[in-house]
């Protein structure tokens, strides 16, 4: 089993390379890398129920998107941990450029090594667990993190139930992916305690926003990767192989 810094440096030298993380933003939008960008993270921290003075740790935070408009848009105090240095260190100098260090902290960090030593009102995630294969071990550390009653809130790149084709058992393994069905996830929630479990498929609003994205992807050289990586999986989520997955639950 791959180490949380060997994780980490994989990443910063793959997926999350500085450059490739400017392609990704140019399409999701400013301080973001998931569908939709600040208007999904709108319609998901609607659900939270936030509250001011409320603690949200926010798991895999990136660039800090998400954790800005928590904090300015509802008065929350967020922790955004991230396993890649890249991504802190870029989202260390917005948190700066945006005023928000009174609320905002950030740290470079595993959550499968994160000591339960501060519990959270809301956990928040957006299309992390992917890189994270042992769920069973992340739903029970999550659910550890939480007060009583606590939300946990994530949305996750996701499978359908069938076999996967050649073609998407290969992105798969390329990327070193773990992609749960939206039933696989709902067991998984309800196995490590959760409570009031929501799980949803999401699926054609994230071929929807993968449309609306492919418009802002440029038709040069430059972009031919990244436009084909769009173009593949709205395929793949057409046939029904790739999926989106919203997921909630509530500690005891
Ligand atoms: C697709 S990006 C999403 C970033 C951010 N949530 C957003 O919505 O813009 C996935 C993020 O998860 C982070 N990540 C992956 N594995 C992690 C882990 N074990 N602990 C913390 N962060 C992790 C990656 O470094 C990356 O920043």
């Amino acid at each position: 089993m791959i180490d949380s810094k060997a994780q980490g440096a994989q990443l910063d030298a793959t997926q999350y390379q500085v450059d490739a993380i400017a392609k990704y933003e140019a399409v999701y939008g400013q301080h973001f890398i998931s569908p939709g960008g600040a208007d999904s993270a709108r319609a998901c921290i609607a659900r939270l129920g936030l509250k001011p003075g409320m603690r949200v740790l926010e798991v895999g935070c990136g660039l800090g998107g998400s954790a800005f408009l928590m904090a300015r848009e509802h008065g929350v105090s967020v922790h955004g941990i991230d396993v890649s240095a890249n991504m802190l260190a870029s989202a260390q100098e917005r948190l700066r450029a945006e005023g928000l260090a009174s609320q905002v902290t950030l740290a470079q960090a595993d959550v499968l090594a994160l000591p339960a030593t501060t519990r959270y009102d809301v956990i928040y995630s957006r299309d992390v667990f992917l890189h994270i294969h042992d769920k069973t071990r992340l739903m029970a550390l999550l659910y550890d993190l939480l007060l009583p009653s606590g939300l946990l809130f994530f949305t996750d790149y996701g499978r359908g139930e069938g076999q996967p084709s050649a073609e998407f058992a290969a992105y798969i393994a390329q990327r070193q992916y773990d992609l749960r069905t939206v039933r696989g996830y709902r067991e998984l929630l309800e196995q490590a305690g959760f409570v009031q479990v929501v799980a949803e498929d999401h699926t054609a609003e994230f071929v929807f926003i993968l449309r609306s994205e492919l418009v802002r992807i440029g038709d040069d050289a430059a972009h031919a990767d990244i436009r084909q990586s769009w173009l593949d999986k709205i395929d793949r989520a057409r046939r029904g192989q790739q999926g989106w997955v919203w997921c909630a639950g509530r500690a005891q």
